[in-house]
């Protein structure tokens, strides 16, 4: 634009208020709003939305004016609980009304109603709850605008989807690979235009972009409110409403498919889109982002030096290049199935001619002439095969085969379909979803287990499509996929995991007639590495892919998968060949609920049912994976190999209570002892930390003659009698009704925000535990015990300060009472640098309760003191314990200690930790929200608090949520409720602290986390 001419026509906001008054007796305070064609401003009025004026150029074409008037006040009108800008007439009652400007020329004038809210592309996260009600609004919207007729919605433009095809003159502008993605999408356009002229057409808005929709300002679900700018509104084929909807909306996601279906849902929810559209919204979408690049690429020729138009075409490539690689087809199946339609359109014709068709087990396996099936689970929580690595052991697998074929001689031993498996631990079935990492865990076909050589033969005629080697590790070996067509549909029946003889003879495009041989199951050398079965598949489309084709499937996708590979036992009818899908949680959490105490809570707003832990993560029932940062009872790893091991082999040997001598105890107890200070070297063995804590406390009595006990406030020393009595997280809590007369409570040692701060702040809190010695001492009595944890973990990671420790055992001490350190949560080398919490602060504790990870898992926990501590215990009364250190559990403690030593976990621990706590402290200079980072190894804290120190338990809530949606745990506590908690099994590697770091950042960058 020519700069000389613009200023002429530029209108000051003192202009347009005065404006604003002569037309509409309306007094207001303008600021300029951009707009690409109008002088726009925004007109603000104390306690009142406010309007927009919109002063038009003196060529405007006043019959576009009019069309852009009597659309919104059809809309208006017609659209009952919609929000849109309202026409506001002039003093005449006009809806559009004329200035005379400066220079002499006429200026359209219009006024319309400010709405209020935040624009779609300032809000994060985008979750679907919003991009479906983005859907909603679009499509009332069009349902509002059906009827509305006006001679300018039929004009030329170059942002209709319809009329994309004018990219193709400028094609030339792109180079090699961005040239190949728009020709891709030109012609698969133009290949089905014919079709597509024929869809539905009417009046629609055309630019709900991410600048045009507005959103409500709520931070938690917050919802569309409205779209404005009807400026692009054409009449056109209705799809490519959606299309730009979802266009705009899918930018920054990782899975832009998946980010587009709740729009489509939402819009047909509200104006119902028809199976023939759907067909052409993968190619309109894509059409959409054609013409905004190819516009950007024209504009970037004629002004190289603007960098904004590089910035603005990013994202649309970014969403184009991702839509190359889904297949048209699979995108059309999904959008079916997100508007309620089957998502394969012959979903229903398929089952009704297999319904009229029997097959039999024995077409298919005429040498194994067997039809009944034993099921075989091997889902996620299948106990057949229970270590993952059993999956890998063909010979175990093998053998387990063999054994069960055995006890069931005359089955056919098959199943999966629909099985969600956690077997393919390979990352290539793997991909970082919207919401964290995704693996490929729904298994698509029926597996028969039969042995190498086994024949299959073709259940009816079909023409060889496929006959490829799959050589990849864990991938088909021999595939060869047949097309058959019956009664007007076509459908292909998959082979997997044949021998690589069986796809060398045959020939594409030759036909295999019923009861020919197909070929030969595969031995493991050749089948991808897999014990010998076949994988049956049925699918009503290839998808365009020719050789490979999934077998496993997302698990977020399987309505969709389903429908295109439809149960293979539709052919069969077998009664026991089940479909294995699994069931929600919702049974589960009634039967819990009624039935189970009521005080036992459920972590998360949606609860998760896991039924496998391996390494650092959790399993849940549909195969989904998540980091665990949580559970530092799995010390050495969920169900470790070794310690499981040890367990099971000594389950299946003896046992029994110590009454009788065994090795395993006394092995146990030399473990520990070598880990701690030379004095603390008599054990006592019992199955938890409130049983470790609550035979302390009668050590304590027993040794001092004394019942009154010195302990932190917030601490948390378990759930027996005497171990709810010193914890005033608990007494002090909900429920609780304050410390027992025998209890004494000092603050909080927390350098942070409790009453003494910064890290001098040692001496005063000893101090605050002398005074509750005088306390116990004006009553009369003495002192018992002090306990305490090394860092306060119920308490919010609370390290305590430089050298309190020290010096309030001196004071303890000096009175005769005994000094326990609470390891339950710390001890076991994930400090770090120390296997002990005590040792970091360079002092020996009369007694140790160690309890969580001692059994990884396993009920069995510890009490270490000294000998005089234990002399004066065995005052004549036995101490018999029935559980505690049996040889069972002593046989796993002792694992999970070597294990500890063996693979140097306590180093790690110290690196890995360290790794996070520095990165951790970095991110907090990002985000003002963290206040502090603390922990010793990888027993860390993160604590939320806003400018002024006020805990903020909401986002440390919602933050935990929102991790757990990404796929990782991590659980909340403190007093205030806002401090997360980083204590994860300390297998965790540095990768893990890289992926928890990652998505820390992705989620503290969202609105609700901003102070
Ligand atoms: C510090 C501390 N002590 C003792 C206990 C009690 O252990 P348990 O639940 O094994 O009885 C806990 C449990 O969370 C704890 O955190």
């Amino acid at each position: 634009m020519n700069p000389i001419s613009y200023q002429a026509l530029q209108i000051s906001c003192l202009q347009a208020q005065e404006i604003l008054f002569e037309l509409f007796n309306i007094k207001g305070i303008a600021s300029e709003l951009p707009g690409e064609v109008d002088f726009n401003f925004r007109i603000k009025i104390e306690n009142e939305e406010g309007y927009i004026l919109k002063v038009s150029r003196p060529d405007e074409d006043s019959n576009y004016l009019d069309f852009q008037q009597n659309l919104l006040q059809y809309v208006e009108k017609n659209g009952q609980d919609l929000i849109v800008p309202k026409v506001i007439k002039d003093k005449k009652g006009n809806s559009i009304s004329a200035i005379t400007d400066s220079s002499g020329n006429k200026r359209n004038v219009r006024l319309l109603s400010w709405v209020s809210g935040r624009v779609w592309s300032s809000v994060n996260p985008q979750l679907e709850q919003l991009r479906f009600s983005l859907g909603e609004e679009c499509g009332k919207l069009t349902q509002a605008l059906q009827g509305f007729i006006h001679q300018e919605a039929s004009r030329e433009f170059a942002w209709d989807v319809a009329q994309s095809l004018w990219t193709k003159e400028h094609i030339h502008i792109f180079t090699a690979d961005d040239k190949e993605t728009i020709l891709f999408f030109q012609g698969l356009f133009e290949s089905n235009f014919e079709e597509y002229l024929k869809l539905r057409k009417s009046v629609v808005h055309n630019d709900a972009n991410d600048n045009n929709v507005i959103v409500s300002s709520a931070l938690i679900n917050p919802k569309v409110k409205a779209a404005i700018d009807y400026g692009d509104a054409i009449h056109t084929q209705i799809i490519n409403d959606v299309a730009i909807a979802a266009a705009y909306a899918i930018m920054n996601h990782n899975d832009v498919l998946a980010a587009a279906l709740p729009i489509v849902s939402g819009y047909h929810s509200t104006f119902q889109l028809q199976e023939e559209e759907l067909t052409h919204l993968y190619a309109a979408l894509a059409m959409r982002l054609v013409i905004s690049v190819t516009k950007s690429a024209i504009h970037k020729i004629e002004e190289p030096d603007n960098e904004y138009l590089l910035i603005s075409e990013k994202p649309a490539w970014e969403v184009l290049k991702k839509w190359q690689e889904i297949s048209p087809d699979f995108a059309e199946y999904s959008f079916r199935q997100a508007c309620g339609y089957t998502a394969h359109p012959n979903e229903k014709k398929f089952s009704g001619w297999a319904n009229k068709n029997d097959f039999k087990l024995v077409e298919l396996f005429p040498l194994v002439n067997k039809e009944d099936i034993y099921n075989l689970d091997l889902s996620v929580s299948s106990n057949f095969l229970t270590f993952n690595s059993d999956f890998n052991d063909g010979d175990f697998f093998q053998f387990k085969i063999d054994q069960l074929q055995k006890k069931q001689p005359t089955k056919l031993i098959a199943g999966g379909y629909l099985e969600p498996r956690s077997v393919y631990t390979s990352s290539n079935y793997d991909k970082i979803g919207n919401n964290g990492r995704e693996s490929r865990t729904i298994h698509l076909g029926v597996d028969f287990w039969l042995p190498a050589q086994t024949p299959v033969h073709a259940l009816l005629d079909g023409e060889i499509v496929t006959a490829v080697n799959d050589t990849d590790d864990k991938a088909y070996g021999g595939l060869i996929i047949l097309k058959h067509q019956v009664e007007g549909i076509v459908f292909f029946t998959l082979y997997g995991h044949l021998s690589v003889a069986s796809i060398l003879d045959k020939k594409l495009g030759d036909t295999i007639k019923k009861d020919d041989c197909i070929g030969e199951l595969g031995n493991s050398n050749e089948n991808g590495n897999w014990v010998p079965h076949l994988h049956f598949q049925v699918l009503l489309s290839r998808l365009g892919i020719k050789n490979d084709f999934p077998g496993v499937a997302y698990h977020n996708q399987i309505n969709i998968w389903k429908s295109i590979c439809p149960n293979p036992n539709l052919l069969f009818k077998n009664e026991t060949l089940n479909n294995t899908e699994t069931n929600s949680n919702n049974d589960l959490i009634r039967y819990r609920k009624e039935h189970l105490g009521k005080s036992l809570s459920l972590q998360y707003k949606v609860p998760i049912k896991m039924v496998r832990g391996a390494g650092q993560y959790l399993i849940d029932q549909y195969g989904r994976k998540y980091l665990d940062t949580v559970n530092n009872v799995a010390h050495v790893g969920h169900e470790h190999p070794v310690v499981v091991k040890a367990g099971q082999e000594q389950m299946a040997l003896i046992n029994t209570n110590s009454r009788y001598l065994h090795e395993n105890i006394n092995t146990l107890a030399k473990e520990l002892i070598e880990t701690l200070p030379p004095e603390l070297n008599v054990l006592h063995f019992v199955n938890s930390g409130s049983e470790a804590n609550e035979l302390a406390i009668r050590m304590v009595k027993a040794n001092t003659g004394e019942r009154d006990i010195i302990a932190s406030e917030v601490g948390y020393h378990g759930n027996a009698n005497m171990c709810i009595d010193i914890s005033s997280y608990k007494f002090d809590g909900k429920g609780g009704k304050g410390a027992p007369e025998y209890t004494h409570i000092f603050p909080l040692p927390d350098a942070f925000r409790g009453i003494h701060r910064g890290e001098n702040s040692g001496e005063q809190y000893a101090n605050e535990v002398q005074k509750q010695i005088v306390n116990i001492h004006a009553k009369g009595r003495g002192v018992g015990a002090f306990i305490i944890e090394p860092i306060i973990s119920c308490g919010g990671q609370i390290e305590l300060p430089k050298g309190f420790l020290a010096q309030s055992y001196k004071a303890i001490r000096a009175v005769g009472g005994l000094c326990i350190s609470d390891e339950v949560q710390t001890g076991c080398g994930r400090m770090g640098k120390t296997f002990w919490g005590f040792q970091l602060h360079n002092v020996v504790p009369d007694i140790v309760t160690i309890g969580k990870p001692l059994g990884n898992g396993h009920p069995i926990a510890a009490v270490a003191c000294t000998q005089e501590v234990a002399d004066k215990f065995a005052n004549g009364m036995e101490y018999f314990n029935t559980f505690g250190g049996n040889p069972v559990s002593c046989a796993i403690a002792t694992e999970v200690l070597r294990t500890v030593k063996r693979y140097q976990l306590q180093k790690s621990a110290l690196e890995v930790g360290e790794f996070l706590k520095a990165a951790l402290k970095e991110l907090a200079k990002e985000f003002s929200i963290i206040g502090d980072v603390r922990g010793q190894g990888l027993f860390l804290g993160i604590e939320l608090v806003d400018a002024n120190l006020k805990p903020l338990a909401e986002q440390t809530d919602y933050l935990a949520n929102r991790m757990k949606d990404h796929g990782i745990l991590m659980s909340t506590d403190g007093p205030d409720h806002n401090v997360l908690k980083i204590k994860p099994p300390i297998v965790f590697t540095q990768e893990n602290a890289e992926e928890l770091l990652f998505y820390l950042r992705k989620i503290f960058a969202e609105d609700f986390m901003k102070l």
